[in-house]
């Protein structure tokens, strides 16, 4: 595997990655995809299963099309376990203007065969492994949550490349930013036991 040249400590990195919704058209290029799968798969997974699989889709009117079969989908999903949200709510959502992709060029779908109890957690470990190292090399990413329902429908699986047996896990945009994206702010920790030895 090549390291890409980067100087950014652990910690700086987990600070400075945030969701990115602005893109330049710059393309990531093959090298770089390769280099985040490489951390991706570097995961830790539960009986190291490694069960992950990826599907990259840098072809925008596919991403374009995903964006507009995902849209009504996940309106409707919202609508049904969020009742109290009205239409005005849900306007920017359901604008035709609004890619759910926000125009990235780069769509990398973390999946898996769901098999085993932790399946889905490797995949999100893998996920966060990718986006630490995407924004160690300059690039941005956001996951898009949005698009999960549409990815259940086999015919779009078709398209994308996912056999069946797979399920979508978690698919991330990544693409350069344009602009700076101010951090979006957290929480103290709760701590609900800090128990040490030297107590009681
Ligand atoms: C499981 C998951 C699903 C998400 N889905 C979306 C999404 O569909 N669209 C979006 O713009 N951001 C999405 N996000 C990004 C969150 O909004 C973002 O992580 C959160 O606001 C914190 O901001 P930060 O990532 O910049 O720290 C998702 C994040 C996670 C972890």
């Amino acid at each position: 595997m090549t390291l890409p040249n980067v100087e950014m400590h652990v910690f700086e990195t987990i600070l400075a990655r945030r969701s990115i919704r602005n893109y330049t058209a710059q393309k990531v290029d093959r090298t770089s995809v390769r280099t985040l799968l490489e951390a991706a798969v570097h995961a830790p997974s539960a009986m190291h299963q490694e069960p992950w699989a990826f599907a990259v889709i840098q072809n925008r009117s596919l991403l374009q099309q995903l964006s507009d079969h995902a849209k009504p989908l996940f309106v409707e999903e919202l609508r049904r376990s969020h009742p109290q949200r009205t239409d005005h709510d849900l306007q920017s959502l359901t604008h035709s203007g609004f890619n759910i992709f926000y125009n990235a060029g780069t769509l990398i779908i973390i999946c898996a065969k769901p098999a085993g109890s932790f399946v889905v957690a490797d995949c999100w470990l893998a996920a966060e492994n990718l986006m630490l190292a995407a924004c160690a090399m300059g690039l941005g990413t956001c996951v898009i949550g949005m698009a999960l329902p549409a990815l259940t429908l086999p015919e779009l699986k078709l398209e994308l490349g996912i056999p069946d047996e797979f399920t979508a896990i978690a698919p991330i945009i990544v693409g350069y930013p344009d602009g700076e994206t101010a951090p979006t702010p957290r929480k103290e920790p709760l701590i609900l036991a800090y128990l040490s030895a030297t107590d009681g």
